[in-house]
């Protein structure tokens, strides 16, 4: 009889818990909750009232976190927190941020309030975060080997910072902006085919692959003049265990042995390149440790250059081959003023590594709350809401090449119009921490959709003569 109103008990308070999740699937009974809980709630209680939201948001999108997730969490925070005010509250949903961090962190995603931090020239930046992990709790092998601070790590103007980001571009010929033909050949490494049969025939997986090698192979010739054909199906493992981890998701302590392993036969190659020797030499007649700089400089290409092109080049043909009349058409007609829209809908890269508060700051909310954030807290921006702000980008989701205000965007985290006016990627007042690699993943970004827009072209209908 007991046991019995025990299961009754437990089976009703599952059922109450499973409909109040099913409700909550109605987009409009959602948004309700949403406001609720964002507007009463904070602490501990507004951390697990949120993660509920977000696991919605996952079960509702059937895990399509890029594709779906993202986009039901920006509507949330534009409903709540407003284009106008432009700062909001973040749940975090990376069970490393909950288990260490915060529970609640300020989100600056208008264009205007990711400007403020990513143009602040004295802006902080934590020591211990890689994205949503925090580096004390990564198995080694993840971080660069011989010294775990990275440039994401140091505050934007300080010293060291500077002369990091000067090295890269006084050494890397391939960073600058204007790069002549004959220093850069486009080559399609062994296997990788475009032709319309491959294209249609392959499965995304596949598709992905072949557009990953072809980046990868491209990345590492211009940049290190190295060849990686015979490492490219290691790049793309090391690029399948790294994405998790930056969503802060943990990591066991195999995967950090097998990164440092793939991470260590690129780098042996690099070390002895013309162009690493070179970079290596020049560091340490600057001071500095020649191969911690390196070992630093093939780490961020692994990462950002190989991901972040990679995703971007299969994110922008995905798109195209959703209607691939119309895109390829457009491509041709301008393949850079396509690739930067192409940046702006699908960044490949969230924002910037948290920032870090360096003084205690209020933010009065759209929610009515105020925010305390106390100086040392970290905060972070979301590239893909602020390319999206319509106070800056009227019709935001439209694909318009060459649209009003197009060099805005701030994929590369400072807006590509004012990058443009630096004379190096070393960092300008104009544009104080853009990414270093834009010139170049846009070089290399815009060859690559050409490639596989020949392939997709190739099975279109002929064109009726003129
Ligand atoms: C489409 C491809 C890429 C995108 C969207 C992208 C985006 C970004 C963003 C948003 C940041 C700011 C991160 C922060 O400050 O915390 C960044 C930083 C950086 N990126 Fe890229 N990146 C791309 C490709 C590359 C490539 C090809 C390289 C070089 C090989 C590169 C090298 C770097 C470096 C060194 C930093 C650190 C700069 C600093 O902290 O001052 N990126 N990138
Ligand atoms: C990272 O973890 C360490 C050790 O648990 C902790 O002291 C530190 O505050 C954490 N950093 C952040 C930014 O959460």
């Amino acid at each position: 009889m007991c046991a019995c109103g025990l299961v009754w008990c437990t089976c009703a308070l599952l059922a109450t818990l499973l409909a109040s999740f099913g409700l909550i699937m109605v987009p409009g009974i959602e948004q309700a909750a949403a406001r609720l809980v964002f507007t009463h709630l904070s602490g501990r209680s507004l951390s697990i009232a949120g993660n509920v939201i977000t696991a919605r948001h996952f079960t509702y999108c059937l895990g399509d976190y890029l594709g779906c997730v993202k986009d039901e969490a920006a509507r949330d925070m534009v409903n709540l927190f407003m284009w106008e005010t432009g700062i909001g509250e973040f749940v975090p949903f990376s069970p490393n941020q909950l288990m260490n961090g915060d529970g609640v962190l300020p989100l600056h995603f208008s264009h205007a309030a990711y400007r403020e931090v990513a143009y602040d020239l004295l802006a902080g930046r934590p020591p211990d975060m890689m994205v949503f992990s925090n580096k004390t709790s990564l198995p080694a092998g993840v971080m660069p080997d011989f010294e775990p601070d990275i440039l994401l790590n140091l505050d934007t103007g300080s010293e060291e910072h500077t002369n990091r980001r000067k090295l890269l571009a006084d050494m890397l010929p391939a960073l600058a902006k204007d790069r002549s033909s004959g220093d850069e050949h486009f080559r399609v490494p062994t296997g990788v085919e475009a032709s319309a049969a491959v294209i249609s025939g392959a499965t995304m997986g596949g598709l992905k692959r072949k557009v990953f090698d072809t980046v990868g192979y491209n990345l590492f010739d211009w940049l290190f003049e190295v060849n990686v054909e015979n490492e490219l199906a290691e790049l793309f493992e090391y690029d399948g265990i790294l994405a998790p981890l930056v969503l802060g998701i943990p990591a066991m302590s195999f995967q950090g042995r097998r990164m440092a392993k793939i991470r260590m036969t690129a780098f042996d190659k690099v070390t002895h390149s013309r162009v690493g020797k070179a970079f290596m030499r020049a560091a340490d007649d600057r001071g500095m440790d020649g191969q911690k700089r390196l070992s630093e400089m093939v780490w961020i290409a692994m990462f950002a250059g190989y991901g972040g092109t990679g995703n971007l080049a299969f994110e922008t043909i995905k798109r195209i081959l959703t209607d691939p009349a119309k895109y390829t058409a457009l491509f041709r007609s301008d393949p850079e003023a396509f690739m930067l829209e192409a940046a702006r809908l699908h960044p490949p890269v969230a924002g910037m590594n948290p920032m870090a508060y360096r003084k205690d700051t209020y933010h009065k909310l759209a929610t009515g709350k105020t925010m305390k954030v106390e100086a040392g807290q970290i905060g972070v921006t979301f590239s893909s809401a602020a390319n999206k702000d319509p106070q800056v980008f009227r019709d935001p989701y439209n694909f318009v090449p060459g649209r009003e205000n197009a060099e805005r965007l701030l994929s590369w985290n400072n807006e590509w119009g004012d990058f443009s006016r630096c004379d190096t990627v070393a960092g300008c007042p104009e544009a104080p921490r853009g990414c270093p690699g834009t010139f170049l993943s846009m070089r290399l970004v815009t060859a690559t959709v050409d490639f596989f827009v020949g392939g997709i072209e190739g099975g279109l209908p002929l064109k009726q003569e003129l």
